[in-house]
């Protein structure tokens, strides 16, 4: 009699249990960032980034993020970079020079690399090549925040 009340307990503490664990990890686990990239995902929403860009339509304060790396590659060539910089130098050669060494770090590197300069740059101070622009800063990033981020807006072609 004994033994079944205990047999009793224990399968309902299990039953429990398992319900616990459950309630705390979903299922399947389908929201559980796993690359990088995921949790990048995962922290454009948690940063409020999707609160001013939407992603492939919808209302967007700020530019539509779909295509973006295409468009970063076509803005930043050598060429299309230098004619862009040029016209901030000639409205404003304060700022410029203010924000020089940072153009040189994008110009240093290539492919790739540069559009992933270029978006470090621009989450510490969007105004860094763009005087006038409304973004605000996300200079309170972790070094690993920026690269899960980068990760992400990488996937954006
Ligand atoms: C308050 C609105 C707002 C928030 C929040 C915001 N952005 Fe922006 N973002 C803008 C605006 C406006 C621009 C256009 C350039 C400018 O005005 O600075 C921009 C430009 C960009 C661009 C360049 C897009 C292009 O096509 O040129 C990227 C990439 C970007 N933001 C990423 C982010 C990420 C990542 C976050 C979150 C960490 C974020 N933004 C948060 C408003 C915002």
């Amino acid at each position: 009699m004994r033994f079944s009340v205990l047999v009793t307990l224990f399968g309902v503490g299990a039953v429990l249990m398992a319900v616990a664990v459950v309630f705390m990890y979903g299922t399947d686990g389908a929201d559980e960032p796993r690359t990088p990239a995921d949790h990048g995902r995962r922290l454009f929403r948690l940063q409020g980034c999707a609160t001013c860009h939407a992603i492939g339509g919808g209302i967007s304060r700020g530019p539509d993020l779909a295509g973006l790396i295409p468009r970063l590659s076509a803005r930043l060539t050598d060429a299309a970079y230098r004619d862009h910089l040029d016209s901030l130098q000639v409205a404003r050669p304060d700022v410029y020079a203010f924000f020089a060494p940072r153009y040189e770090g994008i110009f240093s590197a290539q492919g790739d690399e540069r559009i992933e300069a270029w978006f470090a740059q621009h989450l510490k101070n969007p105004r860094f090549d763009h005087f006038t622009g409304l973004m605000p800063d996300y200079d309170h990033l972790t070094e690993e925040q920026i690269e899960r981020l980068t990760a992400f807006i990488m996937t954006l072609k």
